[in-house]
């Protein structure tokens, strides 16, 4: 099967962000509304049609899939569909990003399925602290689920952590330490405009990238990028630590030009760029037929509403409604 998926830019699409569910058991002060709905049941795809979904990529040239909520870990029996992608043969990557809640239990089976790398969001290492960003979230649990994932031998286990200045730019230097004493990844995000939040204004608490770095290099110098295989990703190292630390800048760095990816909703809708509303309603598709080709054909079609880029305005209110739990990022 040779079929690869192009878009009008001649960007190849190999990657696939699925989002399993759009709940969450935090409530992140940059990703969720105090008071948020989510879907009812019957919108959201069942784990069988995500698989059905998540195969028709693979034979589409789709190599790696992600998996994201919400909270990925907190769906019922979705180890059910780790497990069934996991033992796609043409799958090369599957991997998962989590808020690390469910990882005490769910490091040792994710690792069985063949899930290889993940990536928790760590916005603090104060208990004080990460609870108010996460407002429902507990750290003791997080810091020992990823205990439990460093046990299990994880080819790479990364670190999120979203910058907001006032609130968490004095975490930066410890979480640096904590990601370098264990030998983890770590990536500094700039925070994205998605669906209306009121906690924080988003133009007053932005922190770019160049000035978290500034903050890294006083203490640990980094040495010159890593080339990375795509992504919005920019890696560095160190001269002394495994570790890497990463940026991802989507205001201060436009890194759409190779963009190689395409999400999929937990109410089955293909989303073309995570910073644009374009997308295709696959769910109706799987809904309506069992022949596979019909499927495929609409998301070999749906690559067309590719944008060119992504366009974020702190100025306004957010462009996107779509709030981040939608895609998982
Ligand atoms: P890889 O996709 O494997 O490179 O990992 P990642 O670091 O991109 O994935 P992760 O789920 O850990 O997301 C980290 C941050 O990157 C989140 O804030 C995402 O919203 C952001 N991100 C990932 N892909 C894109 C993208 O295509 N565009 C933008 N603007 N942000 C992205
Ligand atoms: N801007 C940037 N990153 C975000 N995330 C959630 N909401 C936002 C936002 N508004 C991050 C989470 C998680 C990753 C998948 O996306 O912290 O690590
Ligand atoms: Fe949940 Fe992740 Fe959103 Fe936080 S960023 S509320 S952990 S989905």
């Amino acid at each position: 099967n040779s079929r690869v998926l192009v878009d009008k830019f001649g960007r190849k699409v190999d990657y696939v962000r699925i989002s399993v569910t759009d709940r969450c058991d935090f409530r992140c002060v940059y990703c969720m509304a105090e008071e948020m709905t989510f879907l009812p049941r019957q919108q959201i795809l069942t784990l069988e049609e995500l698989y059905r979904i998540g195969k028709a990529f693979v034979d589409l040239g789709v190599r790696k899939i992600r998996l994201t909520g919400g909270e990925p870990l907190i769906r019922r029996d979705v180890l059910t569909l780790v497990k069934h992608l996991g033992s796609l043969n043409d799958l090369q990557h599957l991997v998962l990003t989590t808020n690390g809640s469910q990882l005490p239990v769910m490091a040792k089976p994710l690792h069985e399925y063949g899930v290889r790398r993940i990536n928790v969001s760590l916005d603090s290492l104060d208990p004080e602290k990460f609870r108010q960003l996460t407002r429902t979230g507990d750290l003791k649990r997080v810091l020992a689920g990823i205990d439990a994932a460093s046990e299990q031998g994880f080819d790479s286990i990364k670190i999120n952590t979203v910058i907001l200045k006032g609130r968490n730019d004095d975490e930066i230097l410890p979480l640096v330490e904590y990601a370098r004493e264990r030998h983890l990844d770590i990536t500094f995000i700039e925070e994205m405009p998605l669906g209306a939040i009121s906690e924080h204004g988003r133009k007053e608490c932005f922190m770019p990238s160049a000035e978290v770095r500034k903050i890294i290099e006083q203490r640990y110098p980094l040495q010159t990028r890593i080339e990375n295989s795509g992504g919005p990703a920019r890696y560095y190292g160190f001269a002394d630590s495994r570790s890497k630390v990463g940026f991802i800048s989507p205001h201060s760095h436009n890194f759409c030009g190779d963009c190689n990816r395409v999400r999929v909703t937990a109410e089955g809708r293909l989303l073309l760029c995570l910073g644009n509303e374009h997308s295709v309603d696959l769910r109706s598709v799987v809904r309506s037929t069992d022949d596979d080709e019909i499927l495929k054909q609409a998301i070999i079609k749906a690559m067309d509403l590719k944008p060119e880029r992504h366009y974020f305005d702190l100025e306004d209110e957010p462009q996107i409604v779509r709030f981040m739990n939608m895609t998982g990022g």
